[in-house]
């Protein structure tokens, strides 16, 4: 099967709003929720993220190292669950320059523009810690990442099964960094809002009950 026969512009969940989600980074604690994420992939989708198949036994040990190496992860939470996460991994050294970035998002969640949000994302993240260059290898016949890269103006560069993308992140301005900071003050500010009615309420949010804020994009 094509894996990415559900995700095609004409199938695009129209009822789906990036309103419902919460993006910010991942730390320690959302160890479960990230593993749980990698975990809920179906094989095409494992194969699409990885290039490879991947086990469950596989995933579990790449969500515990992930998290706790100087990965930086970004996050679309619906609720308490992890939909998207985009991953930035610096190549090499300390003072590296280069790093590599990976994606996904869960299926029925995908053609939302979820991925295009995280791109965005990493690609501040990328520019506010100085690297000038950052990659991403997926399948050659992997569409929506290839559409994704060139939203973002990434070079691609076909070979055998694989294309790699290129994008030169735009150097840090104080703007770029004060978003960023801004927009983890208003993710976390949303969580305490959905915390505290949860307590109040003693339920799930539904329809007709005030939103917090969604953070800026
Ligand atoms: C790649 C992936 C992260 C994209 O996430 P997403 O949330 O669906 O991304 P968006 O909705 O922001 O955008 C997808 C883009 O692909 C396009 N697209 C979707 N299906 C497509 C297809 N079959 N052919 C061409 N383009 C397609 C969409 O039109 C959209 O572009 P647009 O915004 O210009 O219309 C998601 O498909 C995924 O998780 N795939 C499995 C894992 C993977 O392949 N990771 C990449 C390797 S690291």
């Amino acid at each position: 099967m094509d894996p990415h026969s559900q995700s095609t512009p004409e199938t695009r969940a129209e009822s789906r709003s990036l309103d419902d989600i919460v993006f910010r980074k991942l730390n320690a604690t959302d160890h479960a929720a990230f593993e749980a994420h990698l975990l809920a992939l179906d094989p095409d989708s494992r194969r699409s993220r990885f290039g490879m198949t991947a086990t469950d036994a596989f995933l579990e040990q790449y969500a515990a190292r992930c998290i706790t190496l100087n990965a930086i992860i970004h996050g679309a939470f619906l609720g308490e669950e992890l939909i998207g996460a985009a991953e930035m991994r610096p190549v090499g050294d300390f003072i590296a320059e280069e790093a590599e970035i990976a994606f996904s998002v869960r299926q029925d969640w995908r053609n939302c523009g979820i991925g295009s949000v995280l791109f965005a994302r990493v690609l501040r993240s990328a520019r506010n810690r100085g690297f000038v260059r950052l990659y991403m290898s997926c399948l050659k016949h992997n569409a929506p990442m290839r559409a994704l890269a060139r939203k973002f103006s990434a070079e691609i560069h076909v070979e055998f099964d694989e294309a790699v993308a290129l994008v030169e992140p735009p150097r840090q301005t104080i703007i770029s960094l004060l978003r960023e900071v801004f927009d983890e003050a208003s993710a976390f500010t949303a969580i305490a809002l959905d915390w505290q009615r949860r307590a109040i309420l003693g339920r799930e949010p539904r329809n007709g009950d005030v939103r917090p804020q969604k953070p800026a994009a």
